[in-house]
């Protein structure tokens, strides 16, 4: 018999569940006014928000929590992560921030300015996360989408869902000046595209295309390390590279990179930007002590740069990719055969839940996969996140709602977190609520909203009392 592959730890610590009842979060819910994001943990069994600063750290990176130097200037802690960025991405050159956005603030006022100095202005890359797209909007400058087009249907399967379509990205360099076109951002794993991976031969001639017009290329890394594990397991030639090897040639194709630390950095709170030119880092080094803080600190305590510093180094073990991509696709898996439509192929960091098959009896207007996301929590105490027409959000303009193609719940798993009886369970609520699919026919109605990003604040109410 093949042996099982275990996950490659054991738990040490454990943190307790409330094991609340359908009634209990049927109140709660109603008191959330049916916002999940106003829930309060402890109100939560099982917590798929999002992957993002929810992993379980290590007892190596508890034990450098201790080890932080709190020093402002030069701090062993900084050291030691810089050591890390260069041995992982080959970076000579990087500054701390406090997370993620925080890091495409300050590289974006770096290459492309502050104020409106983005107006016409173009970042081409693929499908941009939500707070880079915000950061490129905010200064006038747009985003633009060159994802291949079969990201765009659930069903296709692609090894590389993630990747640029180097036509549509040639078209944007050809028909725009270099002036006009500060930065590339490619995103690895492409999270909005549902954490599907970009392939090195993609990565390779995206950056053959940057260098042929003279703009500089810079990766989103949140999902570095997962994107690496599916190369590894995907793309011909890569069987026998290590991660760390994949890694490094990845990264020697880019300019820079932004990470948010929270997700393949495995600890709570942090990100960095990495550069190759000192002219950049430099002249980026500003504005991070006006946003941010002190280069040697940043946004981050010293040791939480330490806790970083193991984290990274950790996430580019093999054995731990395997254990976490595949429990994602262990639930993927369960909910497939149930007959549950979900994005294919799964993602590295979650699993998306088509919710317009999930409730065909849903008007779009009464928002399908918020409405999924309710009833799930309703049901077993899951708490999902909508990508749908509540985060598409109202048009700037005419102010009228934008209606997605797809209305997605996705289930975020976070590293380390939760053990596979965890997702037999979020199984059994979605087959559960399947079942009685077809008798739900109404959804939710807002009755109050934020001017942008309402989705975090949003309050909304059952159109059938
Ligand atoms: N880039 C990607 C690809 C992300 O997924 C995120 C965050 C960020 C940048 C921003 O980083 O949160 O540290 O400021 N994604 C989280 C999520 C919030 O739930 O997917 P941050």
């Amino acid at each position: 018999m093949q042996l099982p592959i275990p996950e490659p730890y054991r738990i040490k610590m454990v943190e307790p569940i409330y094991p609340s009842t359908r009634k209990e979060r049927e109140q709660w819910i109603r008191e959330a006014k049916y916002n999940l994001f106003n829930l309060r943990s402890e109100q939560v069994i099982i917590d798929l928000l999002t992957d993002s600063g929810t992993g379980a750290m290590s007892s190596a990176q508890w034990a450098e929590i201790m080890l932080g130097d709190e020093s402002y200037a030069g701090a062993s802690s900084y050291y030691k992560l810089k050591q890390t960025i260069k041995d992982i991405f080959g970076f000579d050159y990087f500054l701390p921030t406090h997370q993620g956005r925080a890091a495409e603030n300050v590289l974006f006022s770096t290459l492309i300015g502050v104020g409106n100095a983005g107006v016409g202005k173009l970042v081409p890359g693929n499908s941009h996360f939500d707070t880079t797209k915000g950061h490129i909007e905010f200064r006038g400058a747009h985003a633009i989408d060159c994802t291949i087009n079969e990201a765009f249907d659930t069903q296709v399967e692609h090894p590389f869902k993630g990747n640029v379509d180097l036509e549509k990205l040639e078209k944007v360099f050809k028909t725009y000046p270099r002036e006009q076109i500060p930065v590339c951002m490619l995103t690895i794993t492409c999270n909005s595209s549902g954490g599907q991976p970009v392939s090195m031969e993609n990565v390779k001639a995206v950056s053959g295309l940057c260098k042929k017009y003279k703009v500089p290329l810079y990766i989103d890394s949140a999902r570095f390390a997962e994107n690496a594990y599916f190369i590894k397991i995907r793309e011909p030639g890569y069987q026998n590279k290590t991660i760390p090897e994949i890694v490094r040639e990845l990264y020697s194709y880019a300019d820079g990179m932004t990470m948010s630390s929270k997700k393949d950095g495995i600890v709570n709170i942090g990100g960095f930007i990495g550069f190759r030119d000192e002219e950049t880092f430099k002249k980026a080094s500003t504005f991070n002590i006006m946003f941010e803080g002190f280069n040697t600190y940043g946004g981050m305590a010293g040791r939480d740069m330490g806790a970083l510093s193991v984290g990274l180094r950790e996430a580019t073990q093999f054995e731990y990719l395997e254990s976490r991509i595949n429990q994602v696709a262990y639930l993927g898996k369960k909910l497939t055969d149930a007959g549950i439509v979900v994005q294919r192929p799964y993602g590295g960091h979650a699993i998306f839940v088509d919710a317009k098959r999930f409730f065909p009896n849903v008007p779009k207007e009464e928002f399908i996969a918020q409405t999924l996301g309710i009833e799930l929590y309703k049901e077993g105490g899951i708490r999902g996140v909508e990508i749908g027409t509540l985060l598409a959000d109202r048009d700037p303009e005419t102010r009228q709602e934008r209606y997605p193609a797809l209305e997605l719940l996705r289930l975020a798993i976070p590293r380390r977190t939760y053990t596979n009886a965890h997702m037999d369970y979020v199984a059994a609520a979605l087959i559960n609520l399947k079942e009685r699919s077809a008798e739900i026919k109404h959804g939710y109605r807002i009755i109050r909203e934020a001017p942008i990003m309402r989705h975090f604040t949003v309050e909304l109410e059952p159109v059938q009392q």
